[in-house]
């Protein structure tokens, strides 16, 4: 499906609804009119941003949940269907950093990685698709990726691993759809940098002088050159509701980062880091 979708007046679900693009995105989706049912692992959170969306006139929802737990998706989707009925909108958009080289980051390390990134994904598509299905109602899916889901980044390999396993699990499902349920539209959502706490976590379980630098780097260039999270969340609402597969923040960034892969696939070249990446990263000590 490739026509918008009337999103005003629907009910829209989002993960990570606690912080940044996610925060943005339940703001933004209850500006529209939309009745906004927030998850996030942090109750506090999420309770911050549906009381700030109910004081400006909003619905909003706020129902703790952790996206690697299967049963716990499972009750989100049916607390919102009880509450609210049919889905017009589900964005799995809860993420974590990881940084550090891919042989110092411990295996839960990597797990975790896994299982928020892109368990958190298939356990929301698991809760939710089959009812939307079977509701035969236009509605829109959209799962966060990211403009590393097209490209590499050393240093950040589950991060980086995640989220092309996010795009191919995006593309599989619009697939799926289109033969199956023509009637839900599905989105690749690829953010270029956004400025959120995204980093705050990313040395959770590792050793933080090993990685302190590179999360320092990081932080420092998101706030230098990220967009502020409700701009990246009103960009990518319009996009999903005009009907897009593709949802970029930065589309010449996406476009460059596409052509460069493409191309690189095409002449089967040897891996190596851009002049620009090697410079954000800097010098690295090992
Ligand atoms: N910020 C960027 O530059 C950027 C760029 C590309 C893609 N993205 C993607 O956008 C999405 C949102 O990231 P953000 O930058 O807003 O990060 P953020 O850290 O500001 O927000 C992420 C939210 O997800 C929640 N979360 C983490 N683990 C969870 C879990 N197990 N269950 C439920 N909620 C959980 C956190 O509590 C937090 O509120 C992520 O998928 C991220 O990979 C971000």
């Amino acid at each position: 499906m490739s026509a918008s979708v009337q999103l005003a007046g629907g009910v829209a679900v989002i993960t990570g609804a606690g912080s940044g693009i996610g925060e943005g995105l339940a703001q933004e989706a209850a500006r529209l009119g939309m009745r906004v049912v927030l998850a996030d692992i942090s109750a506090e959170r999420i309770e911050q941003v549906a009381r700030a969306i109910r004081d400006a006139g909003g619905e909003a929802l706020a129902i703790p949940t952790d996206v690697t737990d299967a049963a716990a998706m499972a009750a989100l989707a049916r607390i919102t269907h009880e509450r609210y009925g049919d889905v017009r909108l589900l964005i799995n958009n809860a993420g974590i950093e990881v940084v550090g080289f891919i042989w110092d980051i411990e295996p839960a390390v990597w797990e975790r990685a896994f299982r928020v990134n892109v368990l958190g994904v298939v356990h929301g598509l698991r809760a939710f698709v089959p009812a939307m299905c079977q509701s035969k109602q236009p509605a829109c899916i959209a799962n966060l990726s990211s403009v590393g889901g097209l490209g590499m980044m050393a240093q950040q390999a589950p991060y980086i691993a995640s989220k092309h396993a996010v795009l191919s699990l995006t593309e599989s499902l619009a697939l799926e759809l289109q033969q199956v349920a023509p009637h839900l539209q599905v989105s690749a959502v690829l953010p270029g940098p956004v400025m959120t706490r995204i980093f705050e976590d990313a040395s959770i379980g590792q050793d933080a002088a090993s990685v302190d630098h590179h999360v320092r780097v990081m932080k420092g260039m998101l706030a230098q050159h990220g967009m502020p999270a409700k701009q990246a969340a009103s960009i990518i609402l319009e996009r999903i509701a005009a009907g897009d597969f593709w949802v970029s923040t930065h589309p010449a960034m996406t476009q460059q980062m596409a052509s460069a892969r493409a191309e690189y696939l095409q002449q089967l070249a040897r891996p190596t880091m851009t002049a620009e990446a090697a410079a954000i990263l800097g010098p690295q000590p090992i």
